[in-house]
């Protein structure tokens, strides 16, 4: 098996050159250097149920068109979750269960004790919390000079965020898209840049501040203090999890899963709305024009961003596929950046159109049980933050090409230099 090369700056070659079934779309260079986009075209024009038989992550197969994404995701007795859904292996270095990486009916129980985290109720006490929070962010930001979008706006927004769910403390709210971006970094998962000793001694940190954050959780219940809606006080509330913390495992998997949910989705949306409006200068003018259609923007984005490139699956029998015999116990990756970009279903997939009929119809929050419970939560932050955005400025000129994040997993931006022009008042 070929080995990952922790950091991969060496260029990448022309997909036409190389054979079809040599082609990696694994390799974490086509996201950093955002050449994905070449290299899917040909796979689902040429192969889209295509095979690989080496690659540092192992053999694997991937799904490619957007029906057929729809049609494994939404198969969950032939393609099973279990034992993890991202497409290298965790190994037993980080002991984790979440409700991500199972199958029903354990998935459903967990999924369902966690669920109320995001009901309506809640959604629309946190829009209020949020709104005020994106603001002190906002005002806070230099004018007419160059700084770092990703570091002061997105990664900020998501860190509040989270601490707001988990009753964080406030001033420590760095550490969790701290422990979020360490966690799934590996190169061995994720084709990452993280060092096993950083990875460790982030897991070591996150267990002890969750487990102390979860016993001052239970000593307020029990002294009778009102009922709060974070997310620990939810486990603590449900049968199914009141006893979480001791299956450590399962404690720290599924604390880990919420903050990794919420972290780089949102805050790459964020970020690549800003890339969009410069990309697609049209666009932005219309949404300027007419912010009504800011929750088609939102949608778009999401679409045309995939912050979350892949899932994996792993065959639970025989089962044909695109015409492609796929065997038991078989690796199966659903490529939702491909699928987005499927031009049987989605016209000009390549153009972010802010106005598109049927927006919201795109793969980029899964389907089936594992269909992301987060969805309403980060669209509206995203539409919150671009309210927020419109009254104040006029304008975010992207200044060079942004960083880009080198992983498998994560389609995002490491950092992003910008101007603000303010609004004319
Ligand atoms: C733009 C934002 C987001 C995107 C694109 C996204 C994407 C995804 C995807 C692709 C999945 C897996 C779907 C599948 O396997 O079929 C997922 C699952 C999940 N997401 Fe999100 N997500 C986003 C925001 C959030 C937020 C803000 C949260 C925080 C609560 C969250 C929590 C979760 C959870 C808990 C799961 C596991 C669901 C399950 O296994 O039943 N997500 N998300």
């Amino acid at each position: 098996m070929a080995t990952v090369d922790p950091v991969k700056t060496d260029a990448l070659s022309d997909p036409y050159d190389i054979p079809l079934d040599q082609i990696d779309l694994s390799d974490p260079r086509l996201y950093a250097q955002n050449r994905w986009g070449e290299y899917f075209r040909r796979v689902r024009e040429e192969d889209p149920v295509h095979f690989l038989a080496d690659s540092p992550f192992g053999p694997f197969w991937s799904i490619t068109k957007f029906e057929d994404i729809v049609a494994v995701d939404t198969n969950h007795e032939a393609f099973s979750s279990e034992p993890f859904v991202i497409i290298g292996d965790a190994g037993d270095d980080v002991p984790m269960e979440n409700f991500l990486c199972m199958d029903p009916p354990r998935h459903d129980h967990q999924r369902a004790a966690v669920q109320p985290v995001v009901a309506p109720r809640n959604l629309a006490e946190m829009e209020g919390l949020i709104r005020e929070r994106i603001g002190v962010i906002l005002d806070e930001l230099p004018l007419n000079e160059p700084f770092d979008w990703v570091s002061r706006v997105s990664k900020e927004l998501t860190a509040q965020m989270l601490a707001t769910i988990f009753d964080y403390p406030f001033e420590k709210r760095h550490n969790l898209p701290y422990w979020s971006d360490v966690v799934i970094a590996a190169p061995e998962i994720s084709g990452g840049t993280i060092e096993r000793e950083e990875r460790m001694a982030a897991v070591e940190d996150m267990v002890r501040e969750f487990s102390a954050l979860w016993h001052e959780k239970k000593q307020q219940r029990e002294s009778g203090a009102p009922p709060s809606f974070d997310l620990i006080s939810l486990l603590q509330s449900s049968e199914e999890t009141a006893d979480m913390i001791n299956l450590p495992s399962e404690f720290i998997g599924n604390l880990a899963l919420l903050i990794i949910g919420g972290n780089d989705t949102t805050r790459n949306s964020i970020s690549g709305s800003v890339v969009a409006m410069n990309q697609f200068p049209d666009q932005f003018k219309k949404l300027k024009e007419n912010p009504k259609l800011l929750r088609g923007m939102v949608s778009e984005i999401i679409r045309w961003q995939t912050p979350l490139p892949h899932m994996r699956r792993i065959a639970t029998r025989d089962i044909e596929i695109g015409g492609k015999q796929i065997k038991a116990g078989d690796k199966v990756v659903m490529w939702y950046i491909s699928g987005n970009r499927d031009d049987s279903v989605i016209d000009n997939p390549d153009e972010v159109i802010i106005d598109r009929p049927n927006v919201r119809h795109h793969v980029s929050f899964g389907f089936g049980v594992h269909r992301c419970m987060g969805n309403r939560l980060g669209e509206m932050q995203l539409r919150v933050t671009w309210e927020e955005i419109l009254k104040r400025f006029e304008n975010i000129e992207l200044l060079e090409e942004p960083k880009r994040v080198q992983s498998n997993f994560v389609h995002g931006y490491e950092s992003m230099p910008v101007k603000l022009t303010p609004r004319a008042a």
